[in-house]
């Protein structure tokens, strides 16, 4: 850990990828399944293997029992999310037994950490790779190894500051797409192990993320969202002045139909920012703004460097210029300490905001973490109840949000049939609300004018409005 605090100073290495030419063939008459948990980051970098993946001519299975190549990509965010994946891979034994030949690996999060690579170690035979975050350009070399070398093989590196552009890309969905501008977060809040994982923040260069959008749009995409943990501080190790915002504007210069982010500190940002996404109608005034707490004490503890009231100030300023802006937010409760008077901060901060949705979480302790070493006395039985009241806060301001959209239309674009009625379309409006309509002739990617006819509190039922 204290090796990844040096790494914030020294140089980033950039460097292009290259499929190596021995590993070309590898995939013929086999099949692969990517596996992904936790954020949009690991989305991307399951886009990434399965790009590579098909390189290597390997074909998309349909479920996970039938693939000759499982890829976990996990998350290690709360233990909980661990726990699921080791209950997974200690499930692959029976089918490991059965085919020999298949093979498994573990990427991600996950990978990153030690006591966990000491477990597969120990526990998971049936694991064949693990690799981590800062070896992704090395995963068709490694998958070469395992399939000539015996025994488990390991490749996690600690020290990251490596940029690798041309990866190979496979996209889950043609007309949304997932774009890294940046890469690991700086951070370190207490309770985060994502630096940890991640590494330091490295940007990508302006150029790489513009020619990434523009081929996008060109192949017919409408929407991409920009991704880094913090995209408010894009650029700062490129020594730009104000680089999220000079990204804005060049992005939205693209004419691509929406843009939007994922996800914002409070602590970063800047004014011109709210000025771009105001200035440019292609970036959607909905914002992911999470504010972990709403008791200064608990925040100091997180080190988010913020106050609640600098944070109330921030949203006020941004409703004041952007009034049709919409708000989401993260919360955790039950951080170590926190008392029944910092809890109600929360409640009240979120009275305040009133946010149009929220995830929320009960604070979980990542081994390394400086919260991890706080006394933590608050009993499991309150933290779920303080979760409960939260959640029953939450959604009473979703739903009363979303009645403000009865009978009005909405600009959405379809991402296909619902999931749980198929005579249904679903997809998401500009504000980001999924919404369930009705119509006829509908493709994929269209965007689609729709009259609400139904509110519920997390999504929004209508009816395409024919033209
Ligand atoms: N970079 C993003 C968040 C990434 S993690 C940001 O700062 O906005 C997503 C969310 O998981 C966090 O916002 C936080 O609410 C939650 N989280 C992170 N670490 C956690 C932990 N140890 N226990 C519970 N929730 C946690
Ligand atoms: Fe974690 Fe904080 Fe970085 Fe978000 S900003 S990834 S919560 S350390
Ligand atoms: Fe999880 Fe890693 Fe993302 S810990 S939230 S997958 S950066």
């Amino acid at each position: 850990m204290k090796d990844m605090m040096k790494q914030l100073k020294g140089d980033i290495r950039r460097t292009g990828f290259s499929m190596p030419e021995d590993v070309l063939g590898l995939g013929r008459g086999r099949t692969y399944f990517v596996r992904t948990y936790g954020c949009q980051a690991n989305v991307r970098d399951g886009e990434t293997l399965a790009g590579m993946l098909e390189q290597m001519q390997f074909t998309a299975a349909e479920t996970q029992e039938e693939a000759d190549v499982l890829i976990f990509n996990t998350c290690a965010v709360r233990r909980a999310a661990e726990e699921h994946v080791l209950g997974e891979i200690g499930n692959l034994k029976t089918l490991k037994r059965a085919h020999p030949d298949k093979i498994f690996a573990l990427c991600g999060c996950m990978a990153q950490e030690e006591g966990i690579v000491d477990e597969i170690r120990r526990k998971y035979p049936q694991i064949n790779l693990v690799f981590g975050t800062h070896n992704l350009a090395e995963f068709p070399e490694l998958l070469k190894r395992v399939y000539e070398e015996e025994g488990q093989l390991i490749a996690v590196q600690s020290v990251p500051g490596e940029v690798v552009e041309g990866m190979p890309v496979e996209r889950q969905r043609r007309h949304k797409a997932f774009v890294n501008i940046m890469y690991g977060c700086n951070k370190f809040c207490t309770y985060c192990i994502v630096p940890y994982t991640r590494g330091r923040e490295r940007s990508r260069m302006m150029d790489a993320v513009l020619a990434e959008v523009r081929q996008f749009h060109a192949a017919g995409g409408r929407e991409v969202t920009l991704l880094g943990q913090n995209v408010n501080a894009y650029g700062k190790d490129l020594q730009m002045a104000d680089g999220f915002t000079d990204l804005l504007d060049a992005v939205a210069e693209t004419g691509i139909d929406r843009i939007r982010f994922y996800t914002s500190h409070p602590r970063d940002y800047s004014s011109t920012t709210i000025d771009a996404m105001k200035r440019h109608e292609n970036i959607m005034k909905s914002l992911h703004l999470p504010v972990q707490s709403g008791s200064d004490e608990v925040l100091r503890r997180m080190a988010r460097g913020y106050t609640a009231d600098s944070y109330r100030a921030l949203f006020d300023d941004m409703k004041a210029r952007i009034p049709e802006i919409t708000f989401t937010t993260d919360l955790i409760v039950g951080f170590p300490g926190e008392t029944d008077e910092q809890f109600e901060e929360t409640l009240k901060l979120v009275d305040y905001c009133r946010f149009d949705s929220a995830f929320t979480f009960i604070y979980s302790p990542r081994e390394g973490t400086p919260a991890a070493r706080m006394e933590d006395t608050i009993p499991a039985e309150v933290k779920k109840q303080r979760l409960a009241v939260l959640n029953e806060r939450i959604t009473r301001y979703a739903r009363e949000n979303n009645e403000a959209y009865l009978s009005r239309e909405l600009e959405v674009l379809c991402d296909g049939p619902s999931k749980k009625n198929g005579e249904v379309y679903a997809g998401y409006s500009r504000e980001n609300k999924l919404v369930n309509f009705t119509g006829h002739n509908i493709a994929v990617g269209d965007l689609v004018r729709v009259k609400i006819t139904d509110v519920k509190s997390y999504s929004l039922d209508g009816e395409a409005v024919q033209k």
